[in-house]
This record gives structure tokens, sequence and C-alpha cells, in this order.
């Protein structure tokens, strides 16, 4: 007995695009499904983009999907390119219906977070999202790593997260992340790029390789703008947001586009580093963000003897944290392995969870999304009016 096309289609139906997490068949990305004939069968799946790099593994999926199918013992997949027309149609449907464009406006934005003609979806009173505001005054005390780790400890979890590297002149997550292929486009929406269920988007993606970015404030403004309206996050449950160092131009911008943001503040135990933390404590509170806690990282290293030396002090994190009334979240143990997975895309969080700065991290995720979870419930359909 030949198969359908109507079974064909249920078979595809679970089959996921790897980068829009939706069904190919809801896509409307499949166009041929068909039997040929002696237990073969022949799909054709329309890409967004000619060239997608993520082809490999949707042939694999469908591969997979139709050949549990009964009496199926071989899949001819082959791809063609939607129309531009088509590709419209489904960021429209992607985006809920947005109105395209949204370039070449002057302004920046306005109060509510609104930049011209295209609003920031984290900034809407119906927004699911916890944006999670990494940040520090100083720099290398480890914020790109909580915060890879973090996202992917979150992942981890079962949480749907993106982060948006917003150091623009030091980016470093796509290669911490081990994101490092480029982003697609559809016409003017970004698809992030993902790697341990995490979803990144960089300027590191923009720019050539070995290349300073040598940009002024209203550029800087523009390029956080579009990362945060014109890249297709999919109302993630966390944004996180790797902050460079220092607290300029990029914390106020974004305290526009993430009024609901939550700072955290990375420190290490030394006082020197805790008083440059105060001051991007300071800042939060000059935008109106909360802090919400602190994170102490390379707290101590265990040695093979099971001692813990600490080589940068001690108590700085718990004595930040109590002078601002917050928690202290997590102290980090310095470990070799956490810098080798920052520099080869292998978070540690993610391939070695049971180890001790693993461990550390799903604990710091657990205390993020369960004991800071917000009590309010930002749900349109709940709004008292
Ligand atoms: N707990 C740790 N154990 C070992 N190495 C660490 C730890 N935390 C961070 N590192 C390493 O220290 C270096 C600086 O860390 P990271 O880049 O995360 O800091 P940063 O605050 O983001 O720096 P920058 O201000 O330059 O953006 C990296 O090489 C990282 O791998
Ligand atoms: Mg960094």
């Amino acid at each position: 007995m030949p198969v359908t096309h109507d079974q064909l289609v249920d078979a595809l139906r679970p089959v996921q695009d790897p980068e829009l997490h939706r069904s190919i068949v809801d896509l409307d990305m499949v166009r041929r499904a068909e039997d040929i004939g002696g237990g073969a069968v022949a799909i054709q799946v329309a890409l967004t983009v000619a060239g997608c790099p993520l082809r490999n593994e949707i042939r694999q999926r469908v591969d997979t999907a139709v050949l549990a199918l009964s009496g199926v013992t071989s899949v001819d997949v082959d791809f063609t390119v939607m129309t531009d027309e088509e590709r419209e149609t489904l960021r429209h449907r992607l985006q809920g219906g947005a109105p395209a464009g949204g370039h070449g406006h002057q302004h920046g934005a306005g109060p509510q977070g609104h930049a011209a003609g295209k609003p920031v979806p984290f900034a809407q009173p119906g927004s699911r999202t916890r944006p999670l505001l990494i940040s520090s005054g100083k720099g290398g005390v480890g914020k790109s790593s909580v915060a890879t780790n973090l996202a992917v400890a979150l992942a981890a979890r079962g949480h749907s997260v993106g982060i948006v590297d917003a150091d623009i002149y030091g980016f470093s997550i796509p290669r911490m992340l081990g994101a490092d292929r480029d982003p697609v486009a559809i016409d003017d929406m970004l698809l992030p790029t993902e790697a341990w269920g995490v979803r990144c988007i960089s300027i590191g993606y923009f720019v050539p390789d070995g290349q300073a970015v040598i940009w002024r404030g209203p550029m800087l403004h523009k390029a956080l703008e579009q990362f945060l309206t014109d890249v297709y996050w999919d109302d993630p449950d966390f944004l996180l947001v790797d902050m460079p160092p220092g607290t300029g131009d990029i914390a106020i911008s974004l305290s526009q586009y993430l009024p609901r943001g939550e700072v955290f503040v990375v420190t290490t135990p030394q006082p020197a580093a805790q008083k440059v933390a105060r001051l991007s404590a300071a800042m939060a509170a000059k935008v109106n963000l909360s802090v919400r806690g602190v994170i102490e990282n390379m707290s101590w290293f265990t040695g093979d003897d099971g001692r813990r030396y600490e080589l940068f002090g001690a108590g700085g994190g718990a004595e930040l944290a109590a002078e601002l009334d917050v928690p202290l979240l997590a102290q980090l143990p310095l470990v070799p392995a956490l810098r080798a997975g920052g520099d080869d895309g292998r978070p540690i969080a993610a391939v070695d969870p049971d180890s001790e700065a693993g461990r550390a991290f799903h604990e710091l995720a657990e205390r993020v999304a369960v004991e800071l979870r917000p009590n309010k419930v930002f749900s349109p359909a709940l709004k008292v009016v």
C-alpha cells in the first residue's frame, strides 16, 4: 500500500525548522510529499533563504520522521527556496503581523522603549520575558562567562533563553557560547544563532575578523535597538544581556529599551573590585533599574588537596550584597576548565554540569528562575482597567 500525502504530512508535522522552532508544515515549507513507489518517498522543502546553513539538519529531521512510517525504506529530500512574497508572508506571520520597515529613522527610543515605528517587544506591558542584565563596573571579572553559563543553565532547565552581546567593542559571546555561524536574515528580520539551546546575537557577527569597531553614541544606540527589535527572539522566558564594562551610554540605552531589566552585579572577592562594582549598582539606580543580586566570581580555587585557596581575598561579594541589600546569589570557583570552555565554545555548565563550577551555575540558574521569580504577572489579560 502506498503512503498517502496526508500520512506524509502528518509524519512531517512534528519536524521543526531548527531556527524558527515551528513545524515545517505550519510554516508552509513542505512543497512535495509523495510516494514514488518501491518504498521510496520524495519530499521537497522550501528553505527561507538559499544556502541555509541548516539544510543538512533539516534533511536529517525529515529523513528520521518519514522513515518511521511503515513501508517507507528511502527518502529523497530536495530543497527549493521561498519566493520573496512567500518569505514576506512568513515574516509577517512570525512577527504577528508587525509592520515592516523601521529602517532609516532618526529618533531614539521614547520613554516606553518605542523606537520610531517599531516597539521593543520587551518593553511592552504584556511581555513575559525577564531581561537579565549582567553587569559590573570593571572589566575582566567574568561578566561574559557568567552570562554564557547562566544562559546555558537556564536553557537546560527547559526555559527559552536568548542572549544579547551588548559589549559592542569587546564582543565575546559567540566564541564563548560556540555560536559562531553567521545569523540568517529574512528581509529585515534577523534569526539569532543558537548553541546549547541558547539563541544569541552579537555585533561580532557583523564585523570582519580582526577589525576594530569605532562607533559613536547614536550608532551604538541604533545597533542595540536593532538587536532588540529586528531579531526574531520569539518571546523567550529570559533575555540575558552581557553588558560592556563601565557605566556609559549602553546602560542608559538599555534602561530605556528594557525598563523591566533586572541587574546582576558580578564582582571578584577583593575590595578594589567591589568599589567599581558598586558604581554599576549606582548607575542602575540612576536609570531606575533594580539590582536583583550579586554574583561573586573567582571566589576560590579548590586544590588537589581539596582545600579552598582564596586567591583574590574573601568576602567582597557578601559585603557588596549587604550594602545593596540584595542576595549574594553565587560564589563561583576559579577553574581552568571554565576558561578553556570559554575559549572553545564549550561552556562548562553545558559540558560538565556536575563539576564544581558547573553545579554552581546550575544552582545560580535555579535561584534566578525560582527564588527571584517576579510575583507580579505582566499579562494583559489580567490587567484590571
Ligand atoms: N571562574 C573562572 N575561572 C576561570 N577562569 C575564568 C573564570 N571567570 C572568568 N574566567 C576567565 O577570565 C577571563 C575574563 O572573563 P570574562 O571575559 O567572562 O570577563 P568579562 O567581565 O566579560 O570581561 P570584559 O570586561 O573584558 O568583557 C576569560 O578568559 C574567562 O574565561
Ligand atoms: Mg565580557
